[in-house]
């Protein structure tokens, strides 16, 4: 196990009717003046806004609500935000939605306290050194982005897809209500569900393989959210399993699984230029992308697969080469059982394409050639291509 450093400050108020308690978290935590960030409307329909609203006002706070954050978040409508908000005393923001909303009032905290363009965050040029105190309330499981250090935007004007890790991005505190997700669709709940495997299968291909209890963590975090999300999807309002779902998401991305080792994140550089291109869901892009990755580079580590496989499907194949292959599989069978995508025809956003579009995805995630990613396999732009290739079906 490598030397490491674990930071994960977030409060999680968790259970069911936490909602409520809003106003008292945004309270304890200093904030007076609070702006509240949502989504496209489903917070309103479903009452879960005026809830929370409620709960600010019986707590004696004021606050102006701000709605219409798209899904693959938009950089223009971040920094929209920032030009409209700056100055006007606002000293708290909360997010009521899922990590589209969060990751855009992470954008927003950027720019209220360190200035603009808040790209510049994003590409690297500027580093954060404050930012306003920020809340969740968690209505969609699948980001990580309520205790996580990441904020993920994209540039639509350059088609760029890109995130920004710093702990000045990590929410002070996040609400997790389970019965605030009884009212997703079932594609945005298989979508949560991929995205939180997601989040532990990037950071078991590492550079290690022997951090045994990162692993362990790992492994039945997949098992409890893959069984979870079965259940959830029979029916929807099944609070046991939606109360899996949202904590091994909470688990799945606050870094605790990647503990001691590289984080290998190759398949969401690779779903990202998906999403940038083709604003398909970033679940859905992984689903895709993972498949045509494990196929590509199981080479450099059979036995990791076949060790993933005997824990987490119980594969009893003894041969590791042949269970690794039973693995990748039985992963993507999964993903198929719960309605995701696992090849771009099946994506109704992408379809078959050219071997032009199949280039430039590929450069694009390699930075123009500029860099390489992964640590189990490292792959650039030759490798994406091929990987984007097996895709292409
Ligand atoms: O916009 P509304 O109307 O609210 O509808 C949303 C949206 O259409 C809907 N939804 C959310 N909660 C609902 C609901 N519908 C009914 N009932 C509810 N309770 O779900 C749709 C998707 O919402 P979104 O916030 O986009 O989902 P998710 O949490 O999956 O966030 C995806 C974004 O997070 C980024 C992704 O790249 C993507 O842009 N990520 C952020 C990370 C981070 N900050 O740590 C890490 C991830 O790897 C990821 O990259
Ligand atoms: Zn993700």
């Amino acid at each position: 196990m490598n030397s490491f450093t674990y930071y994960s400050p977030t409060r999680v108020i968790f259970g069911a009717k936490t909602t409520d308690q809003a106003g008292a978290a945004v309270k304890a935590h200093g904030g007076t003046n609070v702006l509240v960030l949502y989504g496209g409307g489903s917070a309103l329909r479903n009452g879960v806004l005026d809830r929370v609203t409620k709960s600010l006002e019986s707590a004696g706070l004021s606050y102006e609500c701000v709605g219409g954050i798209q899904p693959n978040p938009r950089l223009s409508f971040a920094q929209k935000l920032v030009d409209k908000y700056q100055g006007k005393g606002f000293d708290f923001l909360l997010a009521v939605g899922g990590g589209s909303v969060i990751d855009t009032m992470k954008g927003v905290s950027m720019g209220l306290a360190c200035g603009s363009p808040i790209w510049d965050f994003y590409e690297g040029k500027r580093t954060l050194t404050a930012a306003i105190p920020m809340g969740s309330v968690l209505t969609i499981a699948a980001a990580g982005s309520e205790t996580s250090a990441s904020s993920v935007l994209t540039n639509e004007e350059t088609g760029v897809k890109r995130g920004v890790n710093t702990d000045f991005n990590r929410p002070l505190f996040a609400i997790m209500d389970p019965e605030l997700t009884y009212t997703l669709p079932a594609y945005q709940t298989a979508c949560g569900v991929t995205d939180i495997m997601m989040h532990t299968l990037d950071r078991y291909f590492s550079d290690s393989d022997t951090d045994y209890l990162t692993d362990a963590i790992g492994e039945a975090i997949l098992r409890d959210v893959m069984d979870a999300g079965l259940l959830a999807l029979a029916d929807r309002s099944n609070y046991s399993a939606r109360s899996e779902i949202m904590w091994c998401g909470s688990l799945s991305h606050n870094d605790l699984t990647g503990l001691g080792h590289g984080r290998d994140f190759s398949v969401h550089q690779l779903g990202h230029e998906l999403s940038a291109k083709f604003d398909i869901a970033h679940g859905a892009s992984l689903a895709i992308m993972w498949p045509a990755w494990a196929r590509y580079c199981c080479a450099a580590g059979p036995r990791r697969f076949a060790e993933l496989g005997r824990r987490v499907l119980n594969i009893a194949e003894p041969n590791d080469e042949l269970a690794a292959q039973l693995t990748i599989n039985g992963f993507e069978a999964y993903w198929q059982r719960i309605g995701m995508p696992v090849r771009f025809s099946e994506a109704p956003e992408i379809g078959i394409l050219s071997e032009e579009t199949l280039n430039e995805l590929a450069r694009r995630c390699s930075y123009y050639d500029t860099r390489v990613v992964g640590f189990f396999r490292p792959i650039g732009t030759a490798d994406m291509l091929e990987i984007y290739r097996a895709a292409n079906r």
